[in-house]
């Protein structure tokens, strides 16, 4: 496994585990919650320590539970949660509600990163919102504090009137949408990006090319994508609901992609 070290010093496992269909029926993103935590509990015994959560998944506590009942202890653990602002903001007493009730369903008292999920339009709420996660960041509640979905004017409002700079935009980053220029953005401003939905597009012309290159070191599509992505320091989440797959994306540390690869890769 490979770290990428945060503009803050923390540590982050450079592939973590998505979790926004974990526990539910269908495997469906509305799906109703099993009662389960089969696919964390596969991810923890596959090696997988870093997860990305988030209160619009509606499936914390599966996160929660399933890392609560294994024998690794927290602090191992990387867990990421985000304020759900995709329906905007709702004032200050409601996004404190609601991070104190995703600290309960995770079962901690802190979170590696915690990220604003979508920006929305008023920026002066923006920067309350943002001030509410530096506040619990000063108190260490948060270890560290990012975005998600942050266009560059929305990283600009936070950097000209946040007091702490975000650590992370986790953005979508996939075949047919590499979103190159926003992670350049990203860079230049030492934040680092994390790719959701990072196995997207794995379809027709794109896998075979992709197949074909990964054929050269007995590697998957996937893997390959997944090795692209981390040679250029972005962090990737992926998620399955199936163990082996999982296992797969975590094994794509034994191999290195030639310029050629990566030209073929990008144009994708
Ligand atoms: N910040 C945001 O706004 C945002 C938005 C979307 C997602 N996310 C986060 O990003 C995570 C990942 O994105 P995602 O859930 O859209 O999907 P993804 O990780 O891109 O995976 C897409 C599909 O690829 C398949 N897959 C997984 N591993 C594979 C492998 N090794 N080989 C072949 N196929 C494989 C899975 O199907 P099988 O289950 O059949 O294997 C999965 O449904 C989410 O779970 C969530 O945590 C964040």
């Amino acid at each position: 496994m490979k770290n990428i070290k945060l503009n803050d010093h923390v540590e982050i496992e450079i592939v973590g585990s998505g979790t926004n269909t974990y526990g539910k029926e269908g495997n469906e993103f509305k799906g109703a919650l099993r009662g389960d935590t089969e696919e964390i509990d596969w991810a923890i015994d596959n090696g997988y320590r870093h997860f990305d959560s988030a209160q619009l998944y509606n499936n914390e506590e599966v996160v929660g539970d399933g890392l609560a009942k294994s024998s690794v202890p927290r602090e191992e653990f990387f867990i990421t949660t985000k304020l759900n602002t995709m329906e905007g903001y709702h004032g200050a007493d409601w996004a404190h509600a609601e991070i104190e009730k995703s600290l309960e369903k995770l079962q901690t008292d802190y979170f590696d990163t915690f990220l604003i999920h979508f920006p929305w339009d008023d920026n002066d709420e923006i920067i309350e919102a943002w001030s509410i996660l530096e506040d619990y960041y000063d108190r260490g509640v948060f270890k560290s504090i990012g975005v998600s979905n942050f266009e560059k004017e929305h990283l600009d409002l936070i950097l000209e009137h946040g007091k702490v700079k975000p650590v992370v935009n986790q953005i979508k980053s996939n075949v047919g949408n590499w979103n190159d220029e926003l992670i350049d953005y990203n860079k230049k401003n030492d934040i680092a990006t994390i790719a959701w939905g990072p196995l997207g597009g794995l379809e027709g012309d794109a896998e075979k090319v992709l197949d074909e290159i990964g054929g050269k070191y007995g590697k998957t599509p996937a893997q390959v994508v997944l090795r692209y992505q981390i040679e250029r320091d972005v962090i990737v989440i992926p998620k399955s609901h199936n163990k082996d797959r999982q296992a797969q994306s975590l094994d794509i540390f034994d191999f290195e992609l030639t310029e050629e690869d990566r030209k073929r890769i990008n144009a994708l």
